[in-house]
């Protein structure tokens, strides 16, 4: 199986909420490829962000992007349908959310979406052992999960070895992405690690430039040359 090719997925929490038509628009014209949409419930993390109405008022507005949906909510399964209808590309959800991983992740499918699960820092990719044919993409947390922000943790380049190496192994088509404390001066090296999906909200939207034609143009531009390095 061949690798994917490498795709970013800025993080919108870092946006302007109060202009996030005008910032997704942004920063999809700027090369970056996929939306990484933040759902934070203030249970199973302690951060209350965004849902299914917010996805689909992007679609509303023309975003025709892939949406990539990272829920951090329990339970998981009461919300998946609705984020299928707003118009979600990928839902993926965090093993420890769900009482019957098998069943969300087989939902996420039946609902006519891409299915992914979630690591945790701490949480071994076990999980995986007797579900790999039901993901099309294994995010794995560089940060614990609630807030933007964080800075990336060293030993998730281990994990995104051994990640790697299981996907190759399956020979499945599945995507691995990183979330977390990206940056342009680690971009690089968490590709060479085994990522082929960058998630990144304040590497990207702390770094408008005014002179650009697109705010985003110079951020995006130096990260795409970093991978282009690898
Ligand atoms: C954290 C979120 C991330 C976050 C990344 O729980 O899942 O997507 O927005 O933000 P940065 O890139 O700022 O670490
Ligand atoms: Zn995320």
């Amino acid at each position: 199986m061949a690798r994917l090719s490498d795709k970013i997925a800025p993080s919108i929490l870092s946006a302007d909420f109060a202009k996030l038509g005008e910032e997704v628009d942004n920063v999809l014209a700027s090369g970056a490829e996929i939306v990484h949409f933040d759902v934070m419930d203030n249970h199973y993390v302690p951060n209350l962000t965004i849902g299914p109405l917010v996805c689909d008022a992007l679609r509303k507005h023309g975003v025709t992007a892939e949406i990539d949906v990272h829920m951090m909510v329990k339970p998981v399964d009461r919300i998946i349908p609705d984020f299928a209808k707003a118009g979600a590309t990928y839902i993926t959800f965090h093993p420890e959310a769900s009482e019957h991983i098998d069943r969300s992740l087989q939902l996420i499918r039946s609902e006519g979406c891409k299915s992914g699960l979630v690591f945790n820092p701490a949480t071994p990719l076990s999980h995986l052992d007797y579900v790999l044919d039901k993901v099309d993409m294994i995010l794995l947390m560089s940060v614990n999960p609630g807030f933007g922000g964080q800075s990336f943790i060293p030993a998730t380049m281990d994990k995104l070895r051994a990640c790697r190496k299981l996907i190759d192994d399956s020979g499945l088509d599945i995507r691995l992405e990183i979330d977390g404390g990206v940056k342009v001066d680690n971009i690089a090296e968490i590709k060479a690690a085994g990522a082929d999906t960058f998630v990144a909200g304040s590497g990207i939207f702390g770094f408008p430039e005014d002179g650009d034609a697109n705010r985003y143009d110079t951020i995006v531009g130096k990260m795409l040359a970093e991978l282009a390095k690898v």
